[in-house]
């Protein structure tokens, strides 16, 4: 919903023009929204309350990869397909570690975090960003010796929306096999689903960080009833950085309660595994990641938390009951494994903060068409009850899954830091005091705002 129109949408092809948008709004009292790939939750990259232009970044999104350091400058324009378009285009042994949606953009992705398919083995995107150019409120143009270490830390998993305009990042780009191998096996309850997920839980963050096995589930309907029953299915969608013969052996020992066989297995680039994730047909051109436009759900509702201990099943069985309670297909759950290289990272060393401990994070969804409160009312309720099986104190959220039911800044006026803490601490736990010093320093009087950024101390 569109409560308000924007006064201009400017779309820079050149930094100076995003200098005179900051001039114009500073000017004329007007807030900025920011926009790169346009896939935020709640929509803040380009709906206000108050006032607004949106800078749409689509026409800075050049990619230049240098393969001599195996590094790469990316716009912040460009979308995660054109990023693992171009980075293939150079090499079959170079990849990045980003999200799966290939419409996804650059410039919330990567200052937001970014967790996907090889993340276990390499990371997410900001602990592989090395540098950065920024536009700040002064309209001054800041690489990453210019900006300092405060800022750059900040907007590696604090989001660029508070801090500037991020006009590129530089990146390392990693090495991985020429081959990978990929599967998507589907259990339902008549084939111990409960319990195969019960037992995902205590492998699923410790097993060799070149495999990470995701997981979606889903209330449809049962393939074994013919009167409409409907069923659990849970689909764990996997990635191996490496070949079957090899994952096989790792399936058996550690999860065979999955009963994974070598038929399930495709071989594959790591290029062709970005389309398979993205859920395109086998055989798919590579041009279909060019794709700038997503699909259009008329309304949707994402949540995030991150479990510390196992469910117990009764606690599985509950969250069954819940997605069984909407229409066949509209809701769903991604249990995103965590461990591996994602652990030896300290919590502090970006703004991102969930590392070692944590064993998945959990994506709650739900999509409708129809404008109707039962379906957010619907998400709220599950949350409530997941609260005695996930992280407290604080109950942590990905900020990249952005929720304003978390709490938000108040729309006209300056947000205190009291009121911030409520969703700060969530998303960033003990770096968002650190966060709130660099906006102090870097924007004092809280020009780049929006309904979750962070808030300078004088404004409280
Ligand atoms: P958008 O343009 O809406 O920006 C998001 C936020 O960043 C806004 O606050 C915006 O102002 C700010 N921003 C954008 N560009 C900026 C810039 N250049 N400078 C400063 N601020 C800027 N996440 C994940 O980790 N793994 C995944 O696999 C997926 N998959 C996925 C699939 C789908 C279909 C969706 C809708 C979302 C995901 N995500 C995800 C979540 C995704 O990482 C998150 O929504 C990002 O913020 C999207 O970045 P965009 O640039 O597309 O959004």
């Amino acid at each position: 919903m569109f409560p308000r129109r924007p006064l201009a949408i400017i779309t820079p092809t050149n930094e100076s023009e995003i200098q005179a948008t900051i001039h114009c709004s500073r000017k004329h009292g007007t807030q900025i929204k920011v926009r790169s790939g346009g896939h935020d939750y709640e929509g803040l990259s380009y709906i206000s309350q108050t006032p607004f232009a949106v800078v749409d970044m689509r026409n800075l999104r050049t990619i230049s990869i240098d393969t001599r350091g195996n590094t790469a400058w990316i716009q912040t324009g460009a979308t995660l397909g054109e990023v693992y378009y171009t980075i293939a285009a150079t090499s079959r042994t170079l990849a990045f570690p980003a999200g799966v949606c290939p419409t996804v953009g650059v410039g919330g992705h990567f200052s937001g975090g970014g967790y996907g398919m090889i993340s276990r083995k390499h990371r997410i995107a900001v602990d592989n960003i090395i540098d950065a150019v920024i536009i700040n409120a002064d309209g001054q143009i800041l690489n990453r010796d210019s900006m300092g270490e405060d800022l750059f830390w900040a907007i590696r998993g604090g989001g660029g929306t508070s801090f500037g305009i991020v006009v590129a990042f530089k990146v390392n780009l990693v090495t991985i096999p020429e081959t990978v191998t990929v599967f998507n096996v589907s259990r339902t309850l008549e084939q111990n689903a409960t319990q195969i997920v019960h037992r995902w839980q205590y492998i699923s963050d410790k097993i060799d960080e070149n495999l990470l096995l995701r997981l979606f589930i889903s209330s449809v309907r049962s393939p074994a009833a013919s009167n409409g029953n409907r069923t659990i299915q849970a689909s764990f969608t996997s990635l191996y950085l490496g070949r079957v013969e090899d994952l096989l052996p790792i399936m058996e020992q550690k999860f065979p309660e999955l009963g994974l066989v070598e038929q399930d297995c495709i071989e594959m680039s790591w290029i062709e595994s970005t389309l398979f994730f993205a859920g395109f047909p086998n055989g798919s051109s590579l041009d279909v990641l060019l794709n700038r436009t997503q699909p259009n759900f008329a309304y949707f509702k994402g949540k995030s938390d991150y479990v510390r201990e196992p469910i117990p099943e009764y606690g599985l069985q509950g969250i069954w009951n819940y997605l069984n309670e909407e229409d066949e297909y509209q809701t769903q759950l991604q249990f995103s494994p965590y461990g591996g290289a994602l652990s030896t990272v300290s919590e502090s060393e970006t703004p991102f903060p969930h590392r070692s401990g944590n064993i998945f994070m959990i994506h709650y969804s739900v999509v409708w068409t129809t404008n109707s409160p039962r379906h957010i009312n619907w998400i709220r309720r599950l949350y409530s009850y997941m609260a005695t099986f996930v992280s407290k104190s604080p109950r942590a959220a990905y900020f990249n899954y952005r929720d304003l039911d978390i709490g938000r800044n108040n729309i006209e006026g300056n947000t205190s830091y009291k009121q911030a803490s409520v969703w700060g601490f969530k998303y960033f736990e003990i770096n968002f005091n650190r966060l709130v010093r660099v906006k102090t320093k870097v924007d004092p009087s809280n020009f780049f705002r929006n309904e979750q950024s962070i808030p300078p101390f004088s404004s409280n």
